[in-house]
């Protein structure tokens, strides 16, 4: 079966045979480090062998809490903020539907909070879940983070509000490490049913760990489904040959273009249900290789619609700045057939009887012409559709090329150094103990004091 398939045709006129070729040796000596684990940060590569390697008993117990889920709520609150939250709604809205909670008879709604520290955001679902039954899945690798320990603190004093200390207690599930961290601590002490995220699995690489499977099962998609396509993507992209393996060829052409002076990938969809799997490609991309000052900054639009806001940008002034990897899908789901009017009077019949996919089609066409005439380079990957299986294949795809690009890149793709400035920032101006000695500095430099 064809998941997924590189089409480099229309980055041609951008970077030649010779320079992908030129490139070929270090694309391949990055996977070769990435398979040997001789790399930089080699001690989180649990997920490269995870479609085959998964812990089974605990698949199993996956599977049955999200019965239990699918049967005694209305409403699954999952909380939990960047890799621990993008995957599970990225591939909920994409095999589902963007409007999976208006749609949804035989599986819960599922809310996702703790991604911000937005009030408004958190009374607002609690409004929501006002009446309704609910289940909450706490999700944080590290136990620690700010946003969802706010989130989990609000939702469990519902919780035991609503329920018996036992039912509550039923109706919380952890995804966390197994061992360390406040939330561990916690939910051991409570009784909560709880969940591993792998020690050598980093969050932006865990969707296919408990934190994806466990809402995406609640959803009611099919899990087994998923670690196939993951697993057929493990299994068949393993070639040194740049000729033969997508995922090398693709890391490789990102950094051509990189070094020619190009600094946005713009991940491009024309399915409004691939926005939020965009979202999860650019924390997986900016996480991975923004760093020591390099690397491509992904951005994500969503086309036709943001062909009418930032279209007019791309045409005439991106080129030199930016390029765009487009994922097109060979079946669309929900079709829609455009009917004929009597009259004509918007002057639309040429359309009549034809399917809306096609119309999107001819855009996409219409659109990579224009853009790459106006100099931006494009990359296409051909997708069979947008099952689960082939989800699956599709995240592990891109989880394996953006390594292999990081090391191409020459930085250590799995650590996040960066993401910790801010947090030293806020809790210092928070005054939390232990950060009293920045705290003044901040204060003047902000003018508060
Ligand atoms: O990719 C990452 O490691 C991060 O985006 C984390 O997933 C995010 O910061 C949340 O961390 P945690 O799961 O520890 O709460």
């Amino acid at each position: 079966m064809n998941y997924l398939k590189l089409n480099c045709e229309y980055a041609k006129q951008f970077v030649s045979e010779k320079e992908i070729a030129a490139m070929a040796p270090l694309a391949a000596n990055a996977l070769e480090k990435l398979h040997n684990k001789t790399g930089a940060g080699n001690d989180f590569l649990g997920w490269l062998t995870l479609p085959t390697d998964y812990d089974k008993a605990e698949f199993e117990r996956i599977k049955k809490a999200a019965e239990f889920i699918k049967k005694s709520c209305d409403i699954l609150v999952v909380i939990g903020i960047g890799g621990s939250y993008l995957g599970a709604r990225a591939v909920i809205e994409a095999v589902k539907s963007v409007n999976y909670n208006y749609l949804a008879k035989e599986t819960p709604q599922i809310f996702f909070i703790g991604n911000s520290i937005s009030p408004s955001m958190l009374t607002e679902l609690i409004q929501i879940c006002e009446g309704k039954d609910i289940c909450v899945n706490v999700i944080s690798k590290s136990g620690t983070t700010t946003e969802p320990a706010i989130a989990f603190r609000a939702f469990s004093e519902l919780l035991y509000s609503k329920y018996s200390k036992e039912e509550a207690a039923k109706r919380i599930f952890c995804t966390t490490d197994k061992a360390r961290g406040t939330l561990k601590q916690l939910a051991d002490e409570a009784g909560y049913e709880c969940f591993v995220i792998p020690d050598d699995v980093g969050g932006r690489y865990s969707v296919l760990t408990a934190v994806g499977l466990l809402p995406i099962a609640s959803a009611g998609i099919d899990i087994d489904a998923l670690m196939a396509g993951a697993a057929a993507a493990q299994q068949s992209l393993c070639s040194k040959d740049i000729n033969e393996n997508d995922c090398l060829k693709y890391a490789a052409v990102r950094n051509c273009l990189y070094n020619k002076g190009k600094r946005l990938e713009c991940f491009i969809s024309y399915e409004p249900s691939m926005a939020m799997f965009n979202e999860w490609l650019k924390q997986l991309f900016a996480e991975s290789e923004g760093k020591d000052g390099k690397g491509l900054y992904p951005v994500s639009c969503i086309f036709s619609t943001d062909l009418h806001s930032v279209g007019q940008y791309i045409q005439e002034s991106a080129g030199p700045l930016m390029f765009e990897s487009c994922i097109k899908f060979e079946n669309a789901p929900g079709d829609y057939i455009i009917k004929e009017l009597s009259g004509n009077a918007d002057g639309l019949n040429f359309l009549a009887g034809k399917k809306m996919s096609l119309v999107n089609e001819k855009a996409r066409q219409g659109t990579l012409l224009a853009h790459t005439e106006g100099g931006v380079a494009n990359i296409i990957f051909e997708a069979a559709g947008l099952s689960s299986e082939n989800m699956g294949y599709i995240i592990y795809f891109f989880e394996k090329a953006c390594a292999v690009s990081g090391y191409i890149l020459g930085v250590n793709p799995f650590n996040q150094p960066g993401v910790e400035s801010y947090k030293n920032n806020m809790f210092a101006l928070l005054g939390k103990p232990g950060y009293e000695n920045q705290k003044e500095r901040l204060e003047k430099a902000l003018g508060l004091c």
